[in-house]
This record gives structure tokens, C-alpha cells and sequence, in this order.
């Protein structure tokens, strides 16, 4: 079993648990910087959390590979996991923008869902990468997954997924679906409402600027 295997290699577990860290830390200072310099940070609420044995199994099984550390490796990109949330849509770009200039983050993949929602209304930016984590003797660079979204976006995806709790395997009621995707019209509305008033800050503070 695959929970056997974990334990015998708990070295392989602890990398995720610094990448973490290092994450959590990393994203901790850039908002911190941020708002030290600008007065302001795209980053509204961070979390980073690591999956459980239970759900590493579950993914395995969902792709349809064996349970061991050599397809955690390759298959399980997201063990390692952030959720950053922010005000305004552009502040989602910003934030891919940061990650794109840094050494110590490798990007593999970005998964754009505000530019191409999915048929179910979900919104949201996945960055998959690797991060660098500096150890004594030797550098290593751990998959991690980073989703970036607007708070509009996060209070539709929080809705949804407690739905899919409620209903497994897609039998969400068909009332409930039409809801669904009539919020989620709403809160793209909600961001794009949201843009036109940041682009509005934008400009007074500029204008003050001048002044
Ligand atoms: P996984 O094998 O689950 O990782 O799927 P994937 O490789 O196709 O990745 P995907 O880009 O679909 O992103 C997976 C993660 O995004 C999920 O674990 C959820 O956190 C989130 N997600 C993706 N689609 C939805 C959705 O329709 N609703 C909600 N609430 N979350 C979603
Ligand atoms: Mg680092």
C-alpha cells in the first residue's frame, strides 16, 4: 500500500514539507514587500497546504496509476499546494508576473480558467512549478501548484465544491446547476465592476501625483 511506502521514505516526504515552507515564506515576504513599497499587495489571503496520504491515493487511483513514490513523482504535481486570493483580476497576472521573473521557481505549466472558464463557470489561474529549496549538501526542486483567483472567483469555487460534496459524481440537481452558472456570470460581472473601479484608484492617484 501506499501509506506503507510513505512511511518507509519519509526523506521524500519532508522535501514537500520544506517546499512548503519555502512557499509560505516566499509568498509571506513578497506581500509583505509589497505593501511596504507600494502600500498595497495583490495578495489578499494566502494558504499552502499539503495533501493528505488519503487524497495522494485517491488522485493515483483517479489517473489510473500504482500506488508508489515514482508516480507521486510524476503524477502528483499538486502535493504541494497555495491558494492565493486577491481583490482584482489583474492583481492575479501580477502575481504570475513575479513568479515568471524568479530563479528559484521553474514554471511548467499555466493553466489559464479566467481567460477559458471551465463548462462547469470555474475561474481561475493554476501555475504548476518547481521550487528551489537549498539544503546543506545539495539544491532540489519540488513540484508545487499555485492557484491565483479573485475573491469572486474563490466565493464561487467555495460554493461549488461544497455542491459536489453534497452531490457527488455530477448529480448536483439541474436547479442547482442553472444557479450555479447564473453566479457565475454574476461574479465575472462582480470582476469586471471590480476593474473599472481599480482603474479608477489608479487614475486619482496619479492625478494626485501631479497635483
Ligand atoms: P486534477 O487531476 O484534479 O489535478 O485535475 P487536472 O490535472 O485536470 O487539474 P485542474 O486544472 O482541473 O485543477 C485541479 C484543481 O483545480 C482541483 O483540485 C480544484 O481545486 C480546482 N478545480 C478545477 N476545476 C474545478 C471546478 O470545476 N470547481 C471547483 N470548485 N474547483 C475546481
Ligand atoms: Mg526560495
Amino acid at each position: 500500500m501506499l501509506e506503507k511506502e510513505l512511511k518507509a521514505w519519509p526523506k521524500l516526504l519532508a522535501y514537500y514539507q520544506m517546499a512548503a515552507e519555502e512557499l509560505e515564506s516566499d509568498l509571506k515576504i513578497i506581500d509583505m514587500d509589497w505593501k511596504i513599497r507600494l502600500g498595497y499587495s495583490p495578495i489578499e489571503h494566502l494558504k499552502v497546504r499539503i495533501k493528505s496520504i488519503d487524497s495522494i491515493q485517491k488522485k493515483l487511483d483517479k489517473k489510473g496509476y500504482s500506488a508508489n513514490f515514482e508516480n507521486v513523482k510524476l503524477h502528483v504535481l499538486d502535493l504541494v499546494g497555495a491558494r492565493i486570493i486577491t481583490s482584482f483580476e489583474e492583481d492575479v497576472y501580477l502575481i504570475l508576473a513575479h513568479l515568471q521573473e524568479r530563479d528559484d521557481y521553474r514554471i511548467l505549466k499555466v493553466k489559464d480558467y479566467i481567460v477559458h472558464p471551465k463548462p462547469s463557470g470555474y475561474r481561475s489561474l493554476h501555475v504548476i512549478a518547481e521550487i528551489e529549496v537549498v539544503l546543506h549538501h545539495e539544491t532540489v526542486w519540488i513540484p508545487i501548484e499555485i492557484q491565483v483567483r479573485t475573491l469572486a472567483m474563490d466565493f464561487w469555487a467555495a460554493t461549488e465544491h461544497k455542491l459536489q460534496y453534497k452531490y457527488p459524481k455530477g448529480n448536483i440537481p439541474e436547479a442547482a446547476m442553472i444557479g450555479l452558472q447564473q453566479i457565475a456570470t454574476t461574479s465575472q460581472k462582480l470582476d469586471q465592476g471590480m476593474s473599472l473601479i481599480r482603474q479608477e484608484i489608479i487614475q486619482r492617484t496619479q492625478e494626485e501625483e501631479q497635483e
